[in-house]
């Protein structure tokens, strides 16, 4: 028949291909060190023991508050640190453990994009340098040359093959950014691993940069792993989701199934900070959740569930054993004793912590819309303002980076007191 002959030209659907990236157990403690002898007295438990996989050619989105560990998880990926335990295999190749030599190959196949487009780019560079330094590096000679590779990727990510000679200073942030996705995607990498991509950037542009990836997605047939901390970035781009909360990942689902039925209390919380842009839901009468308090230290994270003390259903189960990232619906992996949008697993434990009762706040709908006119207009005037005072910047990544981190804890904060 010819409609089966059609089909057998077709690659065949490889729903039950092996995965690109599989992530097993994945740990990393960074030593706590004190004194003259700098002796370890304890850890930061950034990543705490993680399972994941990344399917080829999907998006899987990650988020959670700032702290929670997503940051490293993406470095751990893409082996720019080194793991204390768990095993990281890519392309069925085991990469846990490989040395700076070993990993030069994979260098090329995954790629990271980060969040701050000022600090990111050397201010001393051209763009032409700043986009051909992965082809240098790697001793790569694209063909028609390197100066004809970089005007190409320029224009590919929206930008002028004119720009090749000029500075990141005359740049906007979104500009930067392209070019921080121009320099990514120079040497044709499998995988795109990209922390808080917009994060950085103006309201008004962020949708601009996430719709570019996600265009050039198609294009190359490119795997992403988008970091978030705001559950709106990557709503519309991700196919799956993975929720982290103090180096755990609490709720692993598909997109949708995560945005319909939330399982996890604290999925629910970060949805309920989402303002919902659809209009049909705009007069619906609901209240929302909204998170008190900040994410506990990673040092000394809290007993069983680390959730449990922000958590409104916690209850002594909670505080004393830890629930497992368990599949409950198909597709849908979530860590909680009391989970939502389920029968509960644990009815004969119903009495509440004492801290349950005040850990999360109902809060109607207009307030919510309130505050987030409020946090858009100051995000807004922020990134205004970053524009006249950020060309001095010193094109070291963690310095900007950690300064990043100190500004979201303070907003964190912020709206945690109110
Ligand atoms: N190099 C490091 N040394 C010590 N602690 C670190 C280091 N990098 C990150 N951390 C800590 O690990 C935790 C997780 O950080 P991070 O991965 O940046 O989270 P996120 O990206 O979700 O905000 C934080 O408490 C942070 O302070
Ligand atoms: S109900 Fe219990 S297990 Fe579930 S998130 Fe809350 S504290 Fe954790
Ligand atoms: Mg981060």
């Amino acid at each position: 028949m010819s409609e089966t002959e059609t089909r057998a030209a077709v690659p065949a659907p490889r729903a039950e291909e092996k995965p690109l990236l599989k992530v097993e157990g994945l740990v990393k403690h960074f030593p706590l060190k004190k004194g003259l002898l700098q002796r370890q007295v304890g850890a930061v438990k950034a990543v705490d023991g993680i399972d994941f996989e990344v399917r080829r050619g999907e998006t899987l989105g990650v988020v959670g508050e700032s702290g929670c560990g997503k940051s490293t998880m993406g470095r751990l990926i893409t082996r720019l640190l080194e793991p204390s335990g768990g095993r990281i295999e890519f392309d069925g190749q085991d990469i846990t453990h490989l040395s700076t030599a070993g990993m030069r190959p994979l260098r090329r196949d995954v790629q990271m994009i980060f969040q701050d487009p000022y600090g990111s780019l050397n201010p001393r560079h051209t763009i032409g340098t700043i986009v051909s330094a992965p082809f240098k590096l790697q001793g790569v000679e694209p063909e028609g040359g390197v100066k004809k590779e970089v005007q190409r990727l320029l224009e590919l990510v929206g930008l002028s093959p004119e720009h090749y000679n000029r500075y990141p200073h005359e740049f906007s942030g979104g500009q930067r950014q392209r070019i921080g996705i121009a320099r990514a995607l120079a040497l044709k990498p499998r995988m795109v691993v990209a922390d808080e991509p917009v994060s950085a950037l103006d309201v008004s542009i962020q949708a601009q940069v996430v719709n570019l990836m996600d265009d050039l997605q198609d294009e190359l047939g490119l795997t992403y792993v988008i970091i978030a901390h705001d559950l709106s970035v990557v709503r519309h781009v991700s196919d799956r989701i993975a929720v982290m909360y103090l180096g755990k990942i609490v709720e692993l689902a598909d997109r949708d199934a995560l945005y319909e039925a939330p399982m996890h209390p604290y999925t629910k919380a970060l949805l309920s900070a989402v303002p919902i842009p659809d209009p049909r839901r705009r007069g619906a009468k609901s209240e929302r959740i909204l998170l008190k308090g900040d994410v506990p230290s990673p040092i000394a994270p809290p007993s069983g569930c680390r959730f449990h003390t922000r958590c409104w259903k916690a209850t002594e189960v909670c505080r004393t054993t830890e629930p497992p990232l368990a599949e409950l619906k198909p597709g849908q992996q979530v860590a909680c004793h009391h989970p939502e949008n389920f029968e509960d697993q644990q009815p004969q434990d119903v009495v509440l912590l004492a801290a349950a009762k005040e850990a999360g706040e109902l809060v109607p709908d207009e307030v919510l819309a309130q505050s987030a006119e409020t946090s858009a207009a100051v995000a807004a005037a922020e990134a205004a303002a970053e524009d006249t005072t950020g060309t001095s910047g010193t094109g070291e990544t963690e310095v900007a980076e950690a300064t990043e981190v100190a500004k979201e804890t303070e907003v964190a904060k912020e709206t945690g007191d109110k």
